[in-house]
């Protein structure tokens, strides 16, 4: 794929990896991009960068994904007047911490935003593309936490179990048309999710595992470029998948599970309430 002069969209571009993704598109392959997220302010500051930096035109759109109507208008807003090459499904949130301590709200909340607005993004842009009989595509953000359950992001796991099989399912789907799905699998990033989870003070960022928001959306965009099937940045994560895929999903989940635990110890300890 090339990214020049065309239009890509990509949500959850307030923090973290998504403003990455936005800033890599614009700086490195001088796409356009639509900026999606519920911050405005953050949007707008991110497009006045961009356009200086880059030369590029930037359309920050303000949604909360987790409605329903507001995905509906960010495809009519994001496809009015302009021709949509490359949609970039990053938005997502988690819940660090038991089940018992998610809130139903909160859970209902997780899956509008990180599967049901994902899905139906695609159900609305993935026809949309494939009706141009023209190259472009579709990157789903997931997470290594989608092939291994997690403890304590059992949801959060649980959402990335469904995107990455559902984008799996879509490259294959679309493998005869010039449109690609292609599903991005990070390890652990330096972002907001790990700071407010309070994961950060445990798992430091330049720690093993970690990656800086900005490497980890090079890789991305370039895996997305590539129309790859799957995408895992760095190789220390492909190397713990490789490795992991000699051990029981069981023994893995409760190594996994008991770093986690301590980690809620240890946040606890710090801050009982
Ligand atoms: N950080 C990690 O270790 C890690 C690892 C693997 C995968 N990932 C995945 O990477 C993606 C990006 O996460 P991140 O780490 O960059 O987290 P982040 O810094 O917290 O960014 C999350 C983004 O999603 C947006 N968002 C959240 N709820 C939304 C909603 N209801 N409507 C619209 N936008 C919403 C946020 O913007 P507003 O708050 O402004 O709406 C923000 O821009 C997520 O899908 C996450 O699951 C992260």
């Amino acid at each position: 794929m090339n990214f020049r002069n065309r239009w890509v969209l990509v949500t959850g571009a307030s923090s973290g990896l998504g403003r990455e993704l936005a800033r890599d598109l614009a700086i490195r392959h001088k796409a356009n991009v639509v900026v999606v997220a519920r911050r405005l302010g953050r949007l707008e500051e991110l497009a006045a960068q961009l356009r200086q930096e880059a030369g590029v035109e930037v359309l920050p759109l303000a949604a909360d994904l987790s409605i329903e109507s507001e995905v509906e208008n960010l495809f009519a807003q994001a496809t009015d007047g302009r021709d949509i090459y490359g949609v970039v499904l990053n938005a997502g949130v988690t819940h660090f911490g038991e089940q018992t301590n998610l809130e139903w709200s909160r859970f209902k909340t997780m899956l509008a935003t990180n599967v049901t607005s994902l899905v139906h993004l695609v159900h609305l842009f993935l026809p949309y593309l494939i009706s141009k009989q023209q190259e472009g595509g579709i990157m789903l953000v997931s997470s290594l936490a989608s092939l291994v359950p997690v403890p304590f992001q059992s949801a959060y796991s649980g959402t990335k179990g469904f995107v990455t099989n559902f984008g799996q399912g879509l490259w294959h789907e679309t493998r005869d048309q010039p449109i690609s799905v292609t599903t991005f699998v990070p390890g652990g990033i330096s972002t907001e999710m790990v700071d407010s989870s309070g994961l950060s003070k445990y798992f430091k960022s330049d720690g093993p595992g970690m990656m800086a928001a900005d490497v980890c959306a090079q890789k991305a965009v370039d895996g997305f470029a590539a129309r790859k099937y799957i995408c895992v940045p760095g190789a220390m994560n492909r190397l713990a998948l490789f490795m992991s895929s000699f051990l029981p999903r069981k023994t893995l989940s409760g190594m996994l599970g008991s770093e986690y635990r301590k980690a809620l110890a240890a946040l606890r300890a710090d801050d009982p309430s």
